[in-house]
């Protein structure tokens, strides 16, 4: 079995190597990376050099490098992390957004269509449902529940999903769909909510909570996300789609007084600023459709995951201080400019 990982120098993408190569030690994987600012090869160390591991530099909305790659790999499936994720990134500027999460996803599939693959799973966002109200706690996202998005980024997801259900259903490419809630874990890059607060707390910096911090989301240790992938690939239906989430609602002021108090820092931290445009309120997964189809269910507390990923933040801080200081975009260069 080969597998074409896009986005694997990312966060969940990397956290889903080392997770296949423990679970599936026999596996061939290839990852596939265009290294953004938000991928970083230093994350990919430990497995760099290792056997049934290969690295590839490309752009996902490149489609003779992308074509190049597909005739030269032969991957059985693909799984495509690949994806501009931040959405405040989309709201300063959609274009990148559309380019790579729409266009990227379409060269993927038309090479899948092109070379033939057992599988396509796209990791899609518990974002493409829009909202749901505060004071609604009886609703829930479901598989049914309609694509209504707020941002270009959740916007460009969406598309993409569409696009995958089209290839399925026009050409017969073999699409998995995965639709998970807000992750949490090592590696994340220190712009998303639990990191930036980790970083920040810890140099004694502003902890900026947007709005009043009463909004609610889902949170999944990037593990348990990990293994509903890997079961979706073994026993999900081609066209099906996935939704994961942890059943683990919590407002953003309740998660970041909480890394005050495990740090042992002052909540005088706290800095309310102006709220982020079309703000979702709440996301809130309903994951009995996956439980009762495949078996997943969430593995890690949230009490114990968020107390392993501020461990982990404190014992690598050299991982992401270089992030913070821009110093890790010089990395691929040094490393393998010259060989
Ligand atoms: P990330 O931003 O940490 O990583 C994205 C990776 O994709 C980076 O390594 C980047 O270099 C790479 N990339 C970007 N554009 C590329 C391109 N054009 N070609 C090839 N590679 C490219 O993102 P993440 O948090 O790991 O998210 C991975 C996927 O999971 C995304 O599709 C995201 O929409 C989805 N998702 C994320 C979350 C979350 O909470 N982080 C939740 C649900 C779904
Ligand atoms: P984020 O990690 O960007 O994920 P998403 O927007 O995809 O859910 O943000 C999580 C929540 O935290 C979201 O409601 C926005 C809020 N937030 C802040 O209050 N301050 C911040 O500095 C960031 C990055 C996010």
């Amino acid at each position: 079995m080969k597998i074409l990982i896009t986005g694997g120098a990312g966060f969940i993408g990397s956290n889903f190597i080392f997770y296949m190569r423990e679970t599936h030690p026999d596996y061939e994987l290839v990852c596939l990376d265009k290294l953004t600012y938000a991928g970083n090869l230093e994350t990919l160390a430990a497995v760099m050099d290792k056997p049934k591991f290969t690295f590839i530099r490309a752009d996902i909305a490149g489609r003779d490098a992308i074509y190049g790659i597909f005739e030269t790999e032969k991957p059985d499936v693909v799984v495509n992390f690949a994806a501009e994720s931040h959405v405040d990134r989309s709201i300063e500027n959609p274009s990148i957004f559309l380019q790579t999460n729409v266009l990227g996803t379409q060269v993927l599939l038309d090479a899948c269509r092109r070379y033939g693959v057992r599988r396509y799973h796209q990791v899609s966002t518990d974002e493409v449902y829009g909202d749901l109200p505060l004071d609604r706690p009886d609703l829930f996202f479901t598989e049914q529940t309609p694509l209504h998005t707020s941002s270009p980024y959740s916007a460009s997801k969406a598309s993409a999903d569409l696009l995958c259900n089209a290839y399925q259903r026009t050409y017969g490419v073999p699409i998995t769909i995965s639709r998970c809630s807000n992750n949490y874990g090592p590696y994340q890059f220190p712009e998303k909510l639990i990191p930036l607060m980790i970083a920040n707390a810890l140099a004694d910096k502003p902890l900026p909570v947007y709005g009043e911090g009463l909004n609610v989301r889902d949170w999944l240790y990037v593990e348990d996300h990990c293994a509903a992938i890997d079961l979706i690939l073994e026993k999900g239906k081609a066209g099906q789609v996935y939704n994961i989430g942890g059943r683990n609602e919590m407002k953003n002021i309740d998660i970041v007084k909480l890394i005050c108090k495990a740090l042992d820092k002052p909540e005088s931290l706290i800095t309310y600023v102006t709220d982020r445009k079309g703000h979702d309120m709440r996301y809130a997964i309903d994951p009995a459709f996956i439980h009762r189809e495949l078996g997943w269910l969430p593995e890690t507390k949230f009490a114990d995951g968020i107390q392993k990923t501020i461990r982990w933040y404190l014992d690598n801080k050299s991982w992401w201080e270089k992030i913070v200081s821009g110093e890790y975009q010089n990395y691929y260069e040094r490393m393998y400019g010259n060989r």
